[in-house]
């Protein structure tokens, strides 16, 4: 049984090295992406308060399709450049949306999402993947959490 938990009150920084911590002691010598994924997309709902989706989408031929998750059933395919997660896989950028009805082309897989935070998972310099984080709040992300996902996505770089 794992029993890992976020300290209660802890500081952003602090929680993100943990939930990093417990990414890589999970997935370690673990060469299945599907299973280290979707461990991974059930800490990042277990570490981080006040989401509603949160996941992967894989890069596969050329778009995005739908990986592990966490939230209600989501659009399957989304094509590069379209929506915010197409965007940070064309770009290869981080996207930090404070509110997604204000983002051209926001692809809503879930009425209640407010805000929300996708990152790029980058393998040899190619988008491998997006991490992909709903909040129901409005500006839910901040810098901190941008970081914070940026280095789980490297720590995870090899082993999805
Ligand atoms: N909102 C995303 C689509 C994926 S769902 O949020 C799970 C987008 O605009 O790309």
């Amino acid at each position: 049984m794992y029993d890992f938990a976020p300290v209660p009150g802890q500081s952003k920084p602090s929680l993100y090295a943990d939930l990093i911590e417990a990414a890589r002691a999970i997935t370690h010598g673990e060469p299945d992406t599907v299973a280290n994924m979707a461990n991974c997309a059930a800490l990042i709902g277990l570490f981080l308060p006040d989401l509603n989706w949160a996941g992967f989408y894989r890069m596969v031929g050329g778009e995005l399709v739908l990986g592990p998750f966490v939230g209600k059933p989501a659009c399957i395919r989304i094509g590069r450049g379209q929506g915010v997660c197409g965007t940070a896989a064309a770009s290869g950028e981080t996207q930090l949306v404070p509110d997604v009805h204000a983002f051209p082309g926001h692809i809503a897989c879930d009425a209640a999402s407010r805000s929300e935070l996708v990152v790029p998972v980058l393998r040899a310099g190619e988008v491998i993947a997006v991490i992909d984080l709903d909040s129901p709040l409005p500006a839910r992300f901040d810098g901190e959490d941008a970081a914070g996902i940026e280095a789980l996505a490297a720590a995870l770089a090899d082993c999805i």
